[in-house]
């Protein structure tokens, strides 16, 4: 027995957390508390601090819903929804492209549409036409992948935010066809403020960040075989496309609409995207994030 200071403390949180069966629970938490504690040391930190921080983790808690998930974006902007989908790329068989962040307006439930719909109910901005391959590492078309695709409408407002769970809008289900190629009609989606109105808002505001994320519409590919791909395109000439909040833009990721005589619709400015997959490893879910719904009543002791 020794006398407990703000060293020791540390060793005596990890080795009563020795037994713990889960091999993969105990790297995570003798290193989660190495790091929590090293943190207290660095900047000192104090009881009333710790306080605040305990007030905001109980906000944060609280602002959860079925319908929004303010712990995910605590991550978002904290860059550690960046993180892991970094790390994730790095154990991918084959080189497939940049993921990005899910976000929370993801929605399990969108409706299938046909090659060529749109995915506007109402467009009510000039139309684009967003069209491209899903291919596997050597280039070949993957045929029937599921192409999910969700966006702001052209207003930077997502249908959860404007109708609630009431009505979907702006995002769809497609298959490709037998050569792996998919194209849709949609409107320019709008940049916007991540979720301002709850403890993260108020966090970001504090520390003077603008809270905006660039113009972007979301991506989840998936097909028998290879590992999901989770992905946004982001457009070029958006005020924040170097500053995004949450740290989801990759250069390779950037895309401008333009006039395309080979687009399936020329008569509409066009996007032109081909999606690499990866095939699929002996590794779980690519996705950093879920429907928010999905979340409620999670356990931590299913880790491992
Ligand atoms: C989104 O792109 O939908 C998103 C991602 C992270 C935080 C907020 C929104
Ligand atoms: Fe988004």
């Amino acid at each position: 027995m020794h006398d407990l200071d703000e060293f020791t403390v540390t060793d005596a949180v990890i080795a009563q957390m020795q037994d713990t069966p889960s091999d993969r629970l105990r790297e995570i938490m003798d290193a989660a508390v190495r790091h929590l504690h090293a943190f207290a040391r660095d900047v000192k930190l104090t009881p009333e601090e710790w306080l605040l921080g305990i007030g905001f983790m109980t906000e944060i808690g609280k602002t959860c819903t079925a319908s929004r998930q303010e712990t995910i974006l605590l991550s978002d902007v904290l860059g550690l929804s960046a993180m892991v989908n970094a790390l994730h790329a790095k154990t991918s068989l084959e080189k497939a492209t940049d993921a990005s962040l899910l976000g929370p307006f993801y929605r399990e439930t969108a409706p299938h549409l046909k090659l060529g719909d749109s995915i506007a109910a109402l467009p009510d901005a000039p139309e684009l036409v967003f069209y491209g391959q899903i291919r596997n590492a050597a280039g070949a078309g993957v045929a029937h992948a599921m192409v999910q695709v969700w966006q702001t409408d052209a207003h930077g407002f997502y249908d959860m935010q404007l109708h609630g769970q009431e009505k979907m809008d702006h995002r769809a289900v497609f298959t490709t066809d037998a050569e792996g190629r998919f194209h849709f009609r949609t409107v320019r989606p709008l940049g916007y403020y991540i979720p301002m109105d709850g403890p993260v808002g108020r966090l970001v505001l504090a520390q003077k960040r603008h809270g905006c994320r660039p113009a972007h519409i979301h991506f989840l590919v998936g097909a028998e075989g290879y590992r999901e791909l989770v992905t946004s395109v982001y457009f070029a000439d958006d005020p924040y496309i170097d500053s995004d909040t949450v740290f989801g833009v990759s250069k390779s990721l950037i895309v401008s609409p333009a006039p395309d005589p080979h687009s399936p619709c020329p008569e509409l400015e066009a996007i032109h995207y081909d999606f690499t997959l990866s095939l699929a490893g002996a590794d779980g879910d690519s996705r950093v994030g879920a429907d928010p719904s999905r979340l409620v009543g999670a356990q931590i002791d299913h880790v491992g």
